[in-house]
C-alpha cells in the first residue's frame, strides 16, 4: 500500500522550491502549500496598515494586530493555489517587489512565526503534503519523511528571478533583483528565530544547472523511494 509522507523543500530564495514542490505536489496528488505566500500576505498587511516602509517596519504594531489577520490558502478547480488575506484574494498583490522588500524582516519578528507555524502544522498533520519555505524541515515538520535543501548561485537564481518579473511586466534592473535576493537570504539565515538553514537529514541539490523539469525528476524519484514504490516501475 502506498504511504502517504510530508516533504519539506526549504532553501534560497528564487531558485525554483515552488514550481518543483507544485510539480511534485500534482504528481503525487498532494497537497502544496506555498509558507512564502502567508508570510507575505502577513507583509502586504503590515504595508496597507502603514506598519511597514521600505525596510523599516514597526513590529510591535504589527504583533498587536496579529490577531486581525486571517491567511488562508485555496486550491482553485486547477489545482493551483490561490492566498487569501482576510477574505481577499491577494495571490497577484503579494509577489511585487514591494511586498518582496519588506517581507524578510517581517517573517524574522517572533510572534509571526509562531502565528503562521501553527497554521501550517495544522495542515500537514494528515500527511501528503508538500511544503516549501525556509524552516520547514527544521521547525515545521521536523520528521518530514523527505526534506530538500534547494539551492543555486546567485547569479542563476537572479536571472530566472528576472525572467519572471519581466514576464509580469515588471522592469528592473538585474543588479536589482539579484540585490533583493541577497538580501533576503541574508536576513533569512541570520535571524534570531528559525533561520534558513540545511536541515542534517535534508538532502542538497543545487540546481544551477537543472532546469524545473529536471528538478522535479530529480526529487520524485527520492520521494517514490520513500513512499514504498519503485522507482523502476513509475508506479
Ligand atoms: O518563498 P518566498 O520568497 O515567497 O518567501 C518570502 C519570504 O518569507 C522569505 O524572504 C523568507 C520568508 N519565509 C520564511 O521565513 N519562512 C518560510 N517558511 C517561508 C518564507
Amino acid at each position: 500500500m502506498k504511504k502517504k509522507i510530508n516533504i519539506a523543500i526549504d532553501g534560497h530564495s528564487a531558485c525554483g522550491k515552488s514550481t518543483v514542490a507544485r510539480m511534485l505536489a500534482s504528481s503525487l496528488g498532494y497537497l502544496y502549500i506555498d509558507s512564502g505566500a502567508m508570510y507575505r500576505a502577513v507583509a502586504l498587511f503590515a504595508l496597507e496598515q502603514g506598519l511597514a516602509k521600505e525596510k523599516s517596519i514597526d513590529a510591535p504594531g504589527l504583533v498587536a494586530r496579529l490577531h486581525e489577520i486571517d491567511v488562508l490558502l485555496k486550491r482553485n478547480t486547477d489545482g493551483s493555489i490561490c492566498t487569501f488575506l482576510n477574505g481577499e484574494d491577494v495571490e497577484e498583490s503579494i509577489r511585487t517587489m514591494r511586498v518582496s522588500s519588506v517581507v524578510s524582516p517581517v517573517s524574522a519578528i517572533p510572534e509571526v512565526r509562531t502565528k503562521l507555524v501553527e497554521l501550517q502544522r495544522a495542515m500537514g498533520k494528515e500527511k501528503g503534503v508538500v511544503m516549501d519555505g525556509r524552516d520547514i524541515g527544521t521547525v515545521v515538520f521536523p520528521s518530514a519523511e523527505l526534506k530538500v535543501f534547494l539551492t543555486a548561485n546567485i547569479a542563476e537564481r537572479g536571472r530566472r528571478r528576472w525572467v519572471e518579473l519581466e514576464s509580469k511586466g515588471v522592469h528592473m534592473t538585474m543588479n536589482e533583483v539579484v540585490q533583493n535576493l541577497s538580501d533576503r537570504d541574508l536576513i533569512d539565515s541570520t535571524r534570531k528565530v528559525s533561520p534558513l538553514r540545511q536541515s542534517e537529514d535534508a538532502i542538497l541539490v543545487d540546481n544551477s544547472s537543472m532546469d524545473a523539469l529536471q528538478t522535479y525528476q530529480y526529487i520524485k524519484k527520492m520521494a517514490k523511494v520513500l513512499k514504498g514504490e519503485d522507482s523502476e516501475t513509475g508506479a
